[in-house]
């Protein structure tokens, strides 16, 4: 139990979150559709459809088939979707040697560069390039990589990716560890005060995005359950929906 004091100032504490709109920019819920499972034929179109229903940044799958046993687009259409959309764009890099790619991906356009813990010995040197290159660092964890691997780097990130599925592939199963996961890392960013985002990716859908949310994830990759449905802009604004009355229920 906290002194009365501090009762108090949790208590205005929560009622400038609800008044004032939520705490941090990074915080706010997000949807990011990935466009890996979209139809390539039609990307533009397909982008412009779910800007318009409110989507708030698109998620660039890169796969070398190295890093991930499977091959899916590179640079040229990272700069090609910078001149499609004003969305961020938040580049998945699922590539060995990461660094040595990380200026070009940021010159083409991406707004946010994120790199697999598991996929350089060098976590803290690659997100600093990403910074110096003016890019923000997120850092990702595969499903069998506990969260810990990144307690050192939490003050130099600006999103920490939890991986919902072995990276490779859209349309996998979620992977129910990712909960606990999240509910630790929505832990520390309360604890330590910090203000990373806590993103989502693999197998989220309407299902079990509320409950993520109540886990302390805001930013949410929704690639089949958005782009594998009949109408992907309701899809989009229906996610969106569920992920921000969950929390609103809490608050
Ligand atoms: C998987 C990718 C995901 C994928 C998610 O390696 O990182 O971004 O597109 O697709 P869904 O939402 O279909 O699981
Ligand atoms: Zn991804």
């Amino acid at each position: 139990m906290l002194p009365s004091g501090e009762r108090v100032r949790a208590g205005n504490f929560g009622a400038c979150a609800r008044i004032c709109g939520f705490m941090s920019e990074n915080r706010r819920i997000e949807i990011l559709p990935s466009i890996l499972a979209s139809d390539f034929a039609r990307l533009a179109e397909q982008v412009s459809i779910v800007e318009g229903a409110g989507a708030d940044a698109l998620h660039v799958d890169v796969m070398d088939g190295h890093f991930v046993p499977n091959i899916s687009l590179g640079i040229p259409v990272v700069a090609s979707l910078r001149k499609a959309t004003k969305l961020p764009l938040d580049v998945h890099l699922m590539i060995e040697n990461p660094e040595e790619f990380i200026e070009d991906f940021v010159k083409a356009g991406a707004s946010r560069v994120l790199v697999h813990q598991e996929s350089t010995v060098h976590l803290d040197r690659a997100l600093s390039l990403v910074k110096e290159m003016g890019a923000e660092p997120g850092a990702v964890i595969n499903p069998a990589t506990p969260v810990a691997m990144l307690e050192d780097v939490l003050d130099k990130v600006d999103t920490v990716l939890v991986m919902s599925v072995n990276p490779g592939f859209g349309g996998q199963a979620f992977i129910p560890n990712s909960y606990a996961k999240i509910r630790q890392l929505s832990e520390w960013r309360k604890r330590y005060n910090r203000t990373f985002r806590i993103e989502v990716d693999g197998g989220v859908d309407r299902e079990n995005i509320a409950q993520l949310a109540q886990a302390g994830a805001n930013s949410f990759v929704a690639g089949t359950s958005i782009f594998h449905t009949a109408d992907p802009a309701a899809a989009t604004r229906n996610l969106k929906r569920l992920a921000a009355d969950a929390v609103s229920l809490e608050t």
